[in-house]
């Protein structure tokens, strides 16, 4: 497999998961300190206090990354760090991804910086959070003081990873930070989040250098109806309309689809209401490349009774269920579908025009450190298949930039704390001690191949 010249290869992380120094350097709390904080919100009760230490060991996993042939790093930045109060700028915060910066470029390895991987400032929680239409504005004015101080070295800029995340998990079924069931609510937080979106990427647009790049990072599940009747294809149209048409749909500027709005509105009908005159414009802000989170495909079935409530805890799914993954499965039990992203990417070109960036894609597993090392052959296999998978959509001409693995470290995995493993890096939690998995050996060397060169027809000469 050869890969167009100039792709980037690299891995992810978000803040909260690898920072920990929670309270170092003025940070102020986020949403995710205080849910994990609350009893039984995170499995065994973990919290992301310390988490892989990543803001004093930046260095040493930086190197890790450069050495195993990478090129690129996903990171966040954490709001929190940079506003403690969400308003207020510390330099102290901005010094902490200065010298972040200053570490990737020094080795080579460009940084793709992604501003709100979901820890949200508790101050701005308090004062409304996502529902509140002001926290949009907010998050604009702090894009552009992140802007401010990287936008001379940084050029890839992500304003936000997986709003449906953000949105349906914290506000609607309520198993991520802060929290809150109700779907009605989310609704209102997923469009704010859209809306901040928008507003960032025309501050940025504004303030941009010759070669500023802009994106967003949407996390698609394509959907699998167990049949094709009518009422088939119908779960499938509702489970695919609230989980990807929702958030992708505005953002090609297309507003937000109106079998969906139908599908939500029974809630109550606060999200209507939220989507103000010119909101949707602000939404559709050109963005040069799409992120692309993709993990598994989800499977659905149609109920008899239309009106039944789903098992699916998402907006706007009536009379059908999600079915149970189908193996191979991941230690999470998520299906492993590598043809399902050759399909995502051909028809997002499709559909998109834009040129893609698969900003995460990983498995996690059991691994273990035996001799110091880790055989992770599971994984090996996981990213050979989807890197296949990618090359497949590359050669049937969709334009494929860049390719992370989620994730570079073992870390906090949100609700499942540290139960589940998707690092190339083994991280132990009591030791700090990172060992390179064979996975992050084999990833390494597929970059360091296709890095040998491009040939006259601008596709790297070396094969993986
Ligand atoms: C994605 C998140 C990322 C990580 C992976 C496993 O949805 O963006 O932070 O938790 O899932």
């Amino acid at each position: 497999m050869t890969f167009p010249s100039g792709f980037l290869w690299g891995a992810a992380t978000a803040s909260y998961q690898v920072e920990g120094a929670v309270a170092e350097g003025g940070r102020g709390p986020s949403v995710w300190d205080t849910f994990a904080a609350t009893e039984g919100k995170v499995l065994d009760g973990a919290t992301g206090a310390v988490a892989c230490d990543h803001y004093h060991r930046y260095p040493e996993d930086i190197g890790l990354l450069a050495d195993l042939g990478l090129n690129a790093y996903r990171f966040s930045v954490a709001w929190p760090r940079v506003m403690p109060d969400g308003r207020t700028t510390s330099g102290a915060g901005l010094a902490f991804y200065d010298r972040l910066v200053d570490e990737l470029l020094g080795r080579n390895v460009v940084p793709v910086l992604t501003l709100y991987h979901w820890d949200l400032p508790q101050a701005l929680e308090d004062a409304g959070g996502w529902p509140a239409r002001d926290t949009a504005f907010r998050f604009a004015e702090y894009a552009s003081v992140v802007h401010d101080a990287l936008g001379d070295r940084v050029h890839q800029w992500t304003t936000i990873n997986e709003p449906f995340c953000a949105a349906f998990l914290g506000y609607g079924s309520g198993v991520h930070a802060p929290g809150v069931q109700d779907h009605d609510t989310a609704l209102v937080a997923a469009h704010h989040l859209l809306l901040a979106h928008g507003l960032a990427t025309r501050a940025l647009t504004a303030q941009a250098r010759p070669g500023h790049e802009f994106s967003l990072a949407l996390n698609f599940a394509p959907v699998i109806p167990d049949g094709n009747t009518p009422a088939h294809l119908e779960a499938a149209r509702k489970f695919d309309g609230i989980h990807n048409r929702f958030f992708l749909e505005p953002v090609l500027g297309h507003g937000y689809p109106a079998d969906v709005v139908s599908d939500v509105e029974y809630h109550g009908g606060r999200f209507a209401a939220s989507v103000l005159d010119g909101d949707t414009d602000v939404i559709a802000a050109a963005i040069d490349w799409l992120g692309v989170n993709y993990y598994a495909p989800a499977r659905v079935t149609p109920l008899a009774d239309p009106f039944s409530p789903s098992n699916c805890p998402l907006p706007g799914l009536r009379g059908m269920d999600v079915l149970p993954a189908e193996g191979p499965l991941t230690a999470f039990g998520w299906e492993q579908s590598p043809s399902t992203l050759t399909s995502l990417l051909k028809w997002l070109s499709s559909q998109t025009g834009l040129p893609l960036v698969v900003a995460e894609n990983g498995a996690s597993f059991g691994d273990q450190v035996v001799d110091g090392r880790v055989y992770d052959a599971a994984r090996v296999n996981y990213f050979m298949d989807h890197l296949a998978a990618v090359h497949k959509a590359i050669r049937a001409g969709v334009d494929v930039r860049g390719y992370f693995a989620w994730s570079l470290l073992d870390n906090f995995e949100w609700a499942m704390g540290y139960s589940q493993r998707f690092g190339l890096v083994h991280v132990d939690f009591e030791t700090q001690r990172r060992t390179v998995k064979d996975s992050g050996r084999f990833l390494g060397r597929v970059a360091k191949a296709n890095a040998l060169g491009p040939t006259a027809d601008g596709v790297g000469d070396a094969g993986a």
